[in-house]
């Protein structure tokens, strides 16, 4: 499969704008991408500009702003903007703005390019509660994604009046890291994205845990919980439901995911269990402590200054192995689908690779992601893997940013997960 390194970097993205006071919010988000190397266009609609002038985003996007069909006709931009974008982020979407796309209505620049796209589109709502949950928005998000767009779901809090409740424009970041998805997914023939996991549940944990020695230390690992949130991501616009498992990660919550956050091995065995059998996938992307305090001091350890040479020993046990527990108490052998991730260096005679499949066999989880650590891995945006089944044969490569690595794995679940009865 081709993967872009970069996915973002030189993709024309057009940023569709509706007219609602979290309009300023998607300034960051230009912003965002303009860093990542993307080409981007505004599209606001003529009620945004009340709310953020074509100045900002000329001075963020590097070009001149158009609303109208009737402006610069002679460049055809109703067509010719739909037709080059590779992608499309609308943010904030109002509730009219919904309306008018669901009915295939053409009468701005924005909705008139959103006919001639072929791109993955990205809907980012934002408005009160009332209008979110009101029966006629309901109906116009859910044909929406029937179509393949990717309606984010709004953020729940405060909103701009005294209100708080669902409908606030979730975090630049979260959209770009939707965006992110929604550009390397799978597309249908029209072009939207595969919505290939709708009517699927997933438990992705994420992250590092933390074993505590005391009450001011304790044990981790280096995870950040990236590649974690990209399967997340890619998850939640491939249609997926998704509850996420996150270990000490310092990243905004993928907008429609439901998150609990653990700090300790134990913490995320419990979770676990706990849902592992109301999902249809279990993906253990987390970096799980092997070993624990024996017990956890108290108080703090302290050093003995008397004797330079002197240091504390520290006993440990072992924590319960979470994804070999998964796989023994699966009550039947299809639900939930486990997918495993093996980090290895290598070492003693045996590669990465070597490791890695008898691993494989050993946890006997329906599939098994692996990447060589050897060369750095954990922080970074790109990631390279190879995908083994319980018998440690390869079934797929993958290699790229962390979101292509996730769409790679989520194409092998997909595959391995059981017809819908
Ligand atoms: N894992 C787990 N519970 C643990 C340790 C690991 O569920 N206590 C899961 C990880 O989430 C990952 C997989 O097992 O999906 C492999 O993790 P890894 O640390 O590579 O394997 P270990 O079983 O710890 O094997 P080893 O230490 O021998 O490399």
């Amino acid at each position: 499969m081709t993967i872009l390194p970069r996915p973002l970097a030189g993709a024309r993205v057009l940023i569709g704008v509706g007219g609602g006071i979290a309009a300023y919010k998607t300034a960051h988000l230009v912003r965002g991408l303009v860093g990542e190397g993307a080409d981007v266009r505004v599209l606001p609609t003529a009620a945004s500009l009340e709310f953020v002038g074509a100045a900002t985003w000329e001075a963020l996007s590097h070009h001149p702003v158009l609303t109208s069909v009737f402006e610069d006709v002679d460049e055809v931009a109703h067509v010719r903007f739909g037709q080059e974008a590779d992608l499309v982020v609308i943010a904030p979407a109002t509730a009219d703005l919904l309306a008018r796309m669901r009915i295939g209505r053409a009468d701005d620049l924005l909705t008139a390019s959103l006919l001639v796209t072929r791109a993955p589109v990205v809907v980012a709502p934002a408005m009160h509660t009332e209008m979110w949950e009101h029966p006629s928005t309901r109906e116009n998000v859910a044909v929406l994604r029937e179509r393949g767009i990717t309606v984010i779901e709004p953020a729940v809090g405060r909103l701009t009046g005294p209100d708080s409740g669902p409908g606030r424009l979730p975090e630049p970041t979260a959209i770009l890291e939707a965006a992110r998805a929604a550009i390397t997914a799978p597309r249908d023939q029209h072009g939207a994205v595969r919505r290939d996991l709708s009517g699927r549940e997933l438990l992705i944990t994420a992250g590092g845990t933390r074993e505590d020695l005391d009450p001011v230390r304790f044990l981790a690992n280096h995870s950040s919980g990236k590649q974690g949130w990209a399967l997340a991501h890619a998850a939640l616009v491939r249609g997926a439901r998704v509850r996420l498992a996150a270990a000490n990660v310092d990243l905004d919550t993928p907008p429609g995911a439901e998150r609990f956050d653990v700090g300790s091995a134990a913490e995320l065995a419990s979770i676990v269990a706990e849902h592992r059998v109301q999902v249809d996938a279990l993906v253990m992307a987390a970096a799980v402590a092997d070993f624990t305090a024996a017990a956890r001091a108290q108080a703090k350890i302290k050093k003995d200054d008397g004797d330079e040479d002197s240091v504390p020993a520290i006993a440990l046990r072992r924590t319960a192995d979470i994804l070999r527990h998964s796989v023994l108490d699966r009550a039947d052998s299809a639900r939930p689908t486990i997918v495993g991730f093996a980090a290895e260096t290598g070492g003693e005679g045996s590669t990465a690779l070597d490791l890695a499949r008898a691993k494989a066999r050993r946890k006997g989880a329906d599939l098994l992601v692996f990447n060589d650590i050897s060369t750095g891995v954990f922080g970074a945006a790109d990631n390279s893997v190879r995908i083994l089944d319980r018998d440690g044969e390869e079934v797929a490569r993958a290699e790229g940013s962390k979101t292509a690595v996730a769409h790679a794995v989520l194409d092998e679940l997909v595959a391995a997960l059981p017809e819908v009865p």
